[in-house]
């Protein structure tokens, strides 16, 4: 794509940080012009001044600077599918950093077309899953669109030869800040990983957490909250109607204060390492919580444990940056199947860093009282039993009949 007055350009994914930073004056050195763009996931603490960080790169030397409010994009749209798909990679990780490449990977894709940019540049390191995924989301949104991942070979590679780059080209940028961790957050979590927490051994320090309060210091009452659900999608809390974003702000809040929603794990990264990684997601934990059990009470057994199995490879194919693929596409529409008659309620009840289902009710309930029963108004024809056991266990009678030990 040509741009008009014959200068290259080149759309920035911008977080406002130091890599991003010096990658605007890095890339105007490769002679581009830079537009930046950065995108509201509704990440819950630093980086919420979207606007500013926008105006910083003008300040920067940005030619245009873009800052997109995708929370609810984010949230009916990545988010949705991930509760369809009860979404967790190595069934522990709710998949937050990998549900936000898409819908950023679009935007960026969008304002290369709009701006005649040729290629579009991001700051992920070459260790990392998140090239992978800006690399192959881009290119399957327009597989003529060149992606630039600088950050991996370009010869900054400490922080204070970063921070000497910014000084001999005048960039400021506040380095005296500087966080032990690399945090990605949004509205669905927020990643932590380096610093101490490299050895698996060490405790996470108490300064990873910042969404949830330690259990030990939640509130010794328990709290229980509804979550209401219409065909597998959260729509309200408590009897009250919301937007899935304003849920997952409020559960991040109340899952939050009563110390729910750590997670601690290994994990196998799509590059080949295996990485100490922390996350804190407390609405996406609770959700999912809840919609599994729903789902308990509205799908009959043979489904669940088929959708069981592509849950595990659905996580590992948006895992891998394949969100805009067949195989995505194949796999949302066996769940979409699935999810007609996934509503109904489900109670949560939080306390001191655990969360329980102690409740569920459907309209669509095939859970049938008069067959479960013990009590009064049983249903169910016992005296089926009897020919059921010889039928089905007629290949195993034969078997030890044939080659059974006879002590
Ligand atoms: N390991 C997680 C993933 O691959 C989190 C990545 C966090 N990204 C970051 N830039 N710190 O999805």
């Amino acid at each position: 794509m040509a741009n008009g007055e014959g200068k290259k350009k080149v759309v920035l994914a911008y977080s406002g940080g130091l890599d991003t930073s010096c990658l605007i004056y890095w890339l105007q050195d490769q002679g581009y012009d830079v537009v930046t763009m950065i995108a509201n996931l509704g990440q819950p603490t630093d980086r919420s001044d979207i606007a500013g960080i926008a105006e910083k790169a003008t300040r920067l030397g940005a030619v245009a600077s873009y800052a997109v409010d995708v929370r609810d994009e984010f949230c009916d749209v990545a988010v949705v599918d991930a509760i369809a798909a009860n979404g967790m990679y190595e069934n522990k990780y709710p998949l937050l950093s990998a549900l936000s490449r898409p819908i950023i990977a679009k935007h960026l894709v969008e304002i290369a077309q709009k701006e005649g940019c040729e290629a579009i540049a991001h700051g992920c390191t070459g260790k990392g899953n998140d090239q992978v995924r800006f690399e192959l989301e881009c290119k399957a949104l327009d597989p003529s669109i060149k992606v630039l991942g600088p950050v991996r070979s370009w010869e900054l590679t400490t922080r204070s030869s970063e921070i000497e780059f910014c000084a001999a080209h005048g960039i400021q940028v506040d380095a005296t800040k500087k966080s032990p961790y690399s945090v990605d957050e949004n509205v669905w979590g927020r990643a932590i990983e380096c610093g101490l927490l490299e050895d698996p051994w060490n405790r996470p320090p108490a300064d990873t957490w910042q969404m949830t309060v330690d259990p030990a210091d939640a509130p010794d009452e328990p709290c229980e909250v509804v979550i209401g659900f219409e065909a597998g999608k959260p729509v309200s809390v408590d009897g009250t109607k919301m937007s899935v974003l304003q849920i997952v702000q409020h559960l991040n809040e109340v899952a939050g204060a009563n110390g729910f929603g750590r997670i601690d794990m290994l994990e196998d990264r799509l590059v080949g390492l295996k990485s100490r990684e922390c996350y804190e997601q407390p609405a996406a934990l609770s959700i999912i919580k809840a919609h599994q059990a729903l789902e308990t009470m509205c799908l009959p057994g043979d489904v669940l444990a088929a959708k069981l199995d592509l849950e595990h490879a659905w996580a590992r194919t948006v895992y891998d940056g394949l969100w805009y693929s067949p195989l995505k596409e194949a796999y949302d529409a066996f769940f979409a199947s699935t999810q007609k008659t996934v509503s109904g309620e489900v109670r949560l009840c939080y306390y001191k860093g655990s969360c329980t289902v102690n409740g569920i009710r459907s309209p669509h309930s095939i859970y049938d009282h008069g067959l479960a029963t013990y009590d009064e108004g049983d249903t169910f024809d016992r005296t089926a039993a009897e020919g059921f056991m010889q039928l089905f266990g007629l290949p195993n009678y034969v078997w030890a009949s044939k080659n059974g030990s006879k002590e």
